[in-house]
């Protein structure tokens, strides 16, 4: 495998806007040929180096990936709850980065505020890696395009529906398929748009690749002919408070349920990056479904961080 040959510009995934289009394309056709090639484990390539993982938050497909690919490529894990850490005593963040970059190799973080990796990565001598934060979550985006190209073989010319909340997942995956030059329709009721920094990247990215970006408010218009269709939860961790509201807002205007899939084309796939609520987000028929790929999804997690680790650290 030519994996030695990928090398990354920054030394921060702080959101899929730190990674160039050329850069994106390598880490997805590398994850390819782990997924095709190299399976298993006989890669040593990370031998020697040890991953940190700091999570604020629960995790289930983040931390596994990310603990199973270093496995796999000879390296070294260790998870740091950050309420077993000093940093629930006071210690500084910009400290606790310090220490960390004198034994780890790399560090993963989930946290809630985004000014969090910010101060990650410019506290850290080594790199580091937003696992998912409330404004971004570029490793589940570096999946979601692999996925995409593995049954559209194409980025050229397709569109892609995102309905329901303008959160994470929401931000880094508009500004990864801006990049992609793949358009985009995006249902989000008002007061839930993404921040106007997001917009205005999307906007661009898309006029320079001559693609087209529009936010809606009826899913029907967003899913209509689209290739892809895409929902997360309407109460990410951290807004348990306002699920209620946030529940009367989305359900059942913006659920994914066959009614609305059937608006797609009838090659399109159903993508989520889990965990989902079935019968809020999304319909036990469509996530179940013939044309849901959430389980191809959730597996190419493993095989994109590989390639990112790879990036990194050899
Ligand atoms: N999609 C995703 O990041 O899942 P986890 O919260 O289980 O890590
Ligand atoms: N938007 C969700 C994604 C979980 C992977 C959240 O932040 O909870």
């Amino acid at each position: 495998m030519m994996i030695s040959m990928i090398s990354l510009s920054k030394k921060y995934l702080r959101s899929i806007s730190d990674l160039t289009d050329n850069e994106i394309r390598s880490i997805i056709e590398y994850a390819i040929e782990f997924k095709n090639k190299d399976r298993t484990n006989n890669n040593q390539s990370l031998a020697g180096k040890t991953l940190a993982l700091m999570f604020e938050k629960p995790s289930t497909r983040t931390r596994l990936s990310f603990e199973t690919a270093m496995f796999q490529l000879g390296g070294n894990t260790i998870y740091l709850n950050s309420n077993d850490l000093q940093l629930s005593r006071g210690e500084s963040i910009e400290d606790t980065a310090k220490t960390i970059s004198l034994y780890a190799d790399c560090l993963v973080a989930r946290v809630y505020s985004h000014d969090t990796i910010l101060d990650l990565a410019q506290n850290c001598t080594i790199p580091v890696i937003n696992g998912l934060s409330d404004l971004y979550h570029p490793c589940q985006i570096l999946a979601d395009l692999m996925t995409i190209l593995e049954y559209k073989k194409t980025f050229e010319g397709l569109t892609l529906a995102w309905v329901g909340d303008g959160n994470n997942v929401c931000n880094d995956l508009l500004i990864g398929c801006a990049k992609m030059g793949i358009n985009i329709k995006a249902a989000i009721p008002q007061g839930y748009e993404p921040p106007q920094t997001v917009l205005d990247l999307v906007t661009n990215e898309a006029k320079l690749k001559n693609s087209r970006f529009a936010l809606v408010r009826e899913p029907i218009d967003a899913v209509q002919n689209a290739d892809v269709v895409v929902t997360d939860t309407f109460v990410s961790i951290g807004h348990e408070k306002d699920d209620e509201k946030r529940r009367s807002t989305f359900v059942p205007k913006y659920q994914v349920n066959g009614k609305l899939m059937s608006y797609s084309k009838d090659d399109a796939i159903f993508m989520h990056c889990l965990p989902a609520k079935r019968g809020q987000e999304v319909t036990p028929d469509v996530i179940d479904g013939k044309k849901s790929v959430v389980w191809n999804e959730a597996e190419n997690r493993l095989h994109v961080q590989k390639s990112v680790l790879i990036g990194y650290l050899s």
